[in-house]
């Protein structure tokens, strides 16, 4: 290493924003239920206007493992839709194809250069799914740095995860401060945010399990965003409960399915514990708590639905709004492309 580039390895990272940056990833698979919106989504779009944020669907990503290529484009469309319908808005953040912007593929071929194989072997993740493959495709082992390269192409300061990809940000931590101390200062190093649980919702069908897309075939397992409200109702009046009657949120194992539905209802109706637990004194049993419940998931549930058919009806208005995002996108990720290239002698334009 030259003293040059020492120098810069040890320079502190220089950027100041007014807003932090965050930047999210979510793969195209599966519907998304009433976990991913109360414990995901719903946060994102009341936090995009104190962030500056960056929702990327990771559509390279999915590729990683087998995928029907029609089911593929329409999940990706799909999602983009139900993300606008719950209120992400192309104005306040940037949502976009992670395969509309190529600058995510060049920076990760550039950072698997400088990445040690052994990294990405001890990877969890990857170890869990290559387990399931009977042929392992290179991009499966490589996933994590192809999502290093999304980040930190826009400099994030915080990525919001669940705790099984921590140990990807940390990776990319890793990565980051390898490519700064090997070529010089030029990634902030990010941050990865677990969010507090609270906003976890477990299955109707039975409570000590989280509700996941693993098992939506399980009747009255989930409640998925698109479900008409009969099937809605269906669903949270037969939710398994205790076979008491008291409704009040509590850590007792018995009582899981009163929580559940009660942390449904709060997190929707954005109360506090006690308003909640007081909006159901003189509640005839759980019949009328599930009732409420299930009125106040089909009033959240039914304009998010319908500006997802709305944006699904209008094919140029939801391709206009991904093109807006890319661009955007593109104008971030573009000039921190060319910097790496610079930084490692690669030949680029207008320098
Ligand atoms: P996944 O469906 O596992 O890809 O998760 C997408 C996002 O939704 C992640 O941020 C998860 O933490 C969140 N999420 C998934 N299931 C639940 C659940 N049952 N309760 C709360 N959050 C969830
Ligand atoms: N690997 C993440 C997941 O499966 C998705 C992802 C891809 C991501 N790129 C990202 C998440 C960048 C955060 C930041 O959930």
């Amino acid at each position: 290493m030259t003293a040059e580039q020492e120098q810069a390895g040890r320079a502190k990272p220089a950027l100041k924003r007014a807003k932090k940056r965050v930047f999210s990833g979510i793969q195209p698979s599966g519907d998304v239920h009433l976990g991913n919106y109360l414990g995901a989504v719903k946060g994102w779009t009341r936090r995009q206007h104190e962030r500056e944020s960056f929702h990327c669907i990771v559509d390279l990503h999915a590729i990683t493992v087998p995928q029907e290529p029609e089911t593929l484009r329409r999940q990706t469309r799909s999602l983009a839709a139900m993300l606008l319908a719950c209120g992400l808005d192309p104005k306040v953040c940037t949502l976009f194809v992670q395969g509309h912007v190529s600058a995510h593929a060049e920076a990760a071929w550039i950072l698997n250069c400088v990445t040690p194989l052994g990294w990405l072997e001890r990877m969890t993740q990857y170890k869990d799914k290559a387990a399931k493959q009977e042929s392992v495709p290179t991009g499966l082992l490589d996933y994590p740095v192809l999502m290093a390269a999304d980040i930190l192409l826009y400099d994030a300061d915080e990525v919001p995860v669940g705790e099984d990809q921590k140990q990807h940000v940390e990776l990319t931590r890793d990565i980051a401060e390898r490519f700064n101390h090997l070529y010089g200062e030029t990634f902030v190093v990010p941050q990865p945010v677990i969010p507090e649980v609270g906003a976890r919702v477990m299955g109707l069908d039975n409570p000590m399990v989280k509700m996941s897309k693993t098992f939506a075939h399980i009747r009255g397992h989930v409640v998925r965003m698109l479900d008409e409200p009969k099937e809605i109702e269906r669903s949270v009046l037969r939710a398994v409960t205790d076979s008491g009657n008291e409704i009040r949120f509590s850590d007792d194992p018995e009582k899981a399915g009163v929580n559940n539905l009660l942390g449904i209802y709060q997190v929707i109706t954005e109360k506090s514990r006690e308003q909640t637990e007081r909006d159901f004194v003189g509640a005839r049993g759980y019949g009328d708590l599930k009732k409420r419940v299930a009125e106040t998931v089909i009033a959240e549930l039914t304009p998010i639905r319908d500006r997802y058919e709305r944006l699904m009806g209008d094919p140029a208005e939801l391709d206009r709004l991904l093109a807006i995002g890319a661009d955007h996108a593109r104008s971030i990720a573009s000039p921190k492309l060319e910097e790496m290239k610079r930084k490692v002698g690669l030949t680029t334009q207008a320098h």
